[in-house]
């Protein structure tokens, strides 16, 4: 059985019931797929991670997590917003806090502050950020903070919407390796639906990538990526199978455009 099924799915923001952003949306999601999510601006990826994360619901098709209806938000779906989604009235440290105490309400808090801090470590977060409120910290620091917040409750389902898109080069290559090692080494691996705009991270990252199109979206390619390709940063420029795939997933994301672009221009 599959971990996630989506059948038929639209949906439309209560305010404009009859704009809907994602329309026909059909996939079926393995358990450990690192899935990565392409598409224009304001096609609906970040609302496709509220789908998933249970903060919106369908407003037609359905929506299951391992055979049932998917209902509300859960700490087993942890997600990385676009905008980071921190407290303002709360430290950076107490903005993780707050998720580990959720996920661990037994556990002392002094155990707990030691995984933040240590989280925040592997991000590349000084522990003197922990004191901090989220306004004194530059947006890559509440980038991280909320990664950490987000990795440290350790969730069988990871969704990161644009997650490194505020990190210099050097951080964002760290955080890949971290997200790729922390996905591929667990015991129990997770599934992680992950939104960007760049293509290479998105081949460098994912196992399976998916390209939406222009709203109402649905999903326009769909692609495994075979084991055996190994793309890394070193091979995605070398190898000519990886640059073949590349340039089929840019062609796919141009021809979305283009196609858009010719109907509104006619009328
Ligand atoms: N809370 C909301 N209420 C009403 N409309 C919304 C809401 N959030 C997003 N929208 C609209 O839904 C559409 C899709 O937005 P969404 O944020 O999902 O796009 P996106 O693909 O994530 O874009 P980007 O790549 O710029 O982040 C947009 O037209 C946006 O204006
Ligand atoms: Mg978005």
């Amino acid at each position: 059985m599959s971990e996630i099924k989506i059948t038929d799915l639209s949906f439309a923001y209560k305010d404009q019931p009859n704009r809907l952003i994602l329309k026909d949306i059909n996939i079926e999601v393995e358990h450990g797929e690192f899935v990565c999510l392409l598409g224009p601006s304001g096609c609906g990826k970040s609302t496709f991670l509220r789908l998933l994360a249970g903060l919106e619901d369908p407003t037609g098709g359905t929506l299951e997590m391992n055979g049932k209806p998917l209902k509300g938000s859960s700490l087993d779906r942890s997600v990385v917003f676009q905008d980071y989604g921190l407290f303002p009235w709360m430290t950076a440290g107490e903005n993780i806090m707050l998720a580990l105490q959720q996920k661990y309400p037994k556990k002392p808090k002094k155990e707990l502050k030691e995984v933040a801090l240590n989280m925040m470590k592997e991000v590349g977060l000084d522990k003197s950020v922990f004191k901090k409120l989220p306004k004194a910290l530059s947006g890559g620091m509440k980038q991280r903070c909320a990664i950490a917040r987000s990795l440290s409750i350790d969730p069988p389902i990871l969704l990161m919407d644009e997650p490194f898109g505020a990190l210099d080069a050097v951080t964002r290559a760290k955080l890949q390796d971290l997200l790729i090692s922390l996905w591929n080494h667990e015991e129990e691996k997770k599934t992680v639906f992950f939104v960007t705009h760049d293509v290479d991270e998105s081949m460098l990252l994912a196992n399976r990538i998916l390209v939406f199109g222009q709203s109402p979206s649905n999903i326009i390619y769909d692609k495994k990526i075979p084991e055996d390709l190994k793309i890394t940063r070193e091979t995605i420029f070398e190898n000519s199978k990886i640059l073949e795939l590349r340039n089929e997933l840019i062609n796919h994301i141009n021809r979305d455009v283009a196609d858009h672009t010719t109907i509104g221009q006619n009328g």
